[in-house]
């Protein structure tokens, strides 16, 4: 039987983080996952260029049913920490748009970082490592892996959400915590295009797949988000579609106003006026694609001369592009989703060390925890801020 102090399960952001800071204060640490490459989510994320934190991370950016639980972790390891490491490190990066970091060249640059310190700290990592069975001992945990018999003072559990299972999400950690008397909180996909099924909309999604519309504002239920859009074949995607998917149930409608920084109603009078023989369509070609700007004026609107709109015409169609309602059918689920929301409920853990107040020596890491940031590099900032806060006392 292996004897060590700390087990971490999970090799993901988590828990590297997690394994390099506590193996960084002089504990002796085994790090085990299930797949057979650790920071698989890490190489995919940011489209392969990792989005590894947010200048602006703060509290109010994530989602938990304990709003005040993220608060101590974050403050304690800040983007500003995360950002020295990376400079330590020499990767070069930088801020794409709202503060949202990324790597100049590759995800791998972050990866290796994290996995370079682990090496250093001494961290023994085993890949392709399953465990059957945990088993709460007198001090401490025995764990039943296919590597043999493995105890431990601390076990650390960082394996993450539901989403994207063929990168090795899986409910483990949710069955060892209802093992340990845990309630969980309902889990769903967060940060996730939406179907559409209604035969109108899913037709112009399919016309217009691929076509993006800049600084669109989706809102849902008090919930507004600016960013870009996207059609695609199956429905709609983009930054502020996966942002308001995290706030939207079954049956909920989007509202999208596609042109939130033009005052249309002005707009319009004002091409009346000064262009009254020119068409709708022309006139939408000079806002969106040419091509969207077609199918709009034939699918919504009647085009034709400025001069023969009404005023109430003129209105009617600034409402439409200004106020578009939606009814997504559903979402794509954790095949594409980028979090999982819900799962570990954070009254059960502690907000300072991120041990399990029902268990002594356990403790929860990362997105298996019931805190789901925002889009734009936010869940990593909570899976190092959270690997690091455990590490301190694991
Ligand atoms: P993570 O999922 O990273 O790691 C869990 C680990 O546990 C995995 O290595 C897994 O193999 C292992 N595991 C699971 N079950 C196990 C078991 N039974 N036994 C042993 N091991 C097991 N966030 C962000 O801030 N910026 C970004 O750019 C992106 N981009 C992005 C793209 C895509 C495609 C996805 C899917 C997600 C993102 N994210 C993101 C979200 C981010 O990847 C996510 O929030 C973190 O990886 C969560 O870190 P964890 O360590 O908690 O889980």
């Amino acid at each position: 039987m292996l004897v060590t102090q700390v087990v971490i399960v999970g090799a993901g952001a988590a828990g590297l983080m997690c394994a390099l800071s506590a193996a960084g204060r002089g504990r002796q640490v085994l790090l085990l996952d299930h797949a057979n490459k650790a920071g698989k989510k890490i190489l995919m994320s940011g489209g392969g260029r990792c989005n590894f934190t947010n200048l602006y991370s703060e509290p109010a950016n994530f989602l938990s049913g304990n709003a005040h639980f993220c608060k101590s972790a974050l403050a304690r390891y800040s983007q500003w920490d995360f950002i020295a490491l990376v400079a330590k490190h020499a990767v070069p990066y930088h801020e794409k748009k709202l503060g949202q970091l990324f790597c100049d060249h590759k995800a791998s640059d972050i990866l290796d970082l994290l996995l370079d310190e682990c090496a250093k700290a001494g961290v023994e990592l085993r890949l392709d490592t399953s465990i059957s069975e945990i088993a709460k001992q007198e001090a401490g945990y025995q764990l039943q892996t296919s590597a043999g018999l493995v105890s431990c003072e601390s076990l650390v559990i960082a394996t993450g959400g539901l989403s994207i299972p063929t990168l090795g999400a899986s409910g483990f950690g949710y069955q060892v915590a209802e093992q340990f008397g845990h309630s969980l909180l309902p889990t769903r996909a967060g940060l996730v295009p939406f179907s559409i099924t209604d035969p109108q909309l899913k037709m112009l999604c399919t016309q217009l797949s691929g076509t993006s519309v800049e600084d669109c504002r989706v809102s849902c239920k008090g919930k507004s988000f600016v960013e870009n859009i996207l059609f695609t074949h199956r429905g709609l995607s983009g930054p502020a579609i996966l942002q308001i998917s995290s706030f939207w149930t079954p049956g909920d409608t989007l509202e999208i106003n596609l042109l939130p920084h033009l005052d249309l109603p002005a707009w319009l009078t004002q091409q009346q006026t000064e262009r009254p023989n020119s068409e709708l369509k022309t006139l939408l070609g000079e806002l969106f694609t040419k091509k969207m700007a077609a199918l709009l004026a034939e699918q919504w609107f009647v085009s034709k001369p400025m001069k023969q709109y009404h005023p109430g015409e003129l209105l009617a169609i600034a409402e439409q592009l200004n106020r578009w309602q939606v009814v997504p059918a559903g979402t794509e689920g954790y095949r594409t989703a980028e979090v999982t929301l819900g799962g570990v409920d954070t009254h059960e853990v502690s907000s300072k060390t991120m041990e399990s107040l029902k268990s002594p020596g356990l403790y929860f890491i990362g997105e298996v925890l019931d805190v789901t940031g925002h889009l734009g590099g936010f869940n990593f900032q909570w899976a190092w801020a959270s690997g690091y806060a455990a590490a301190q006392y694991a």
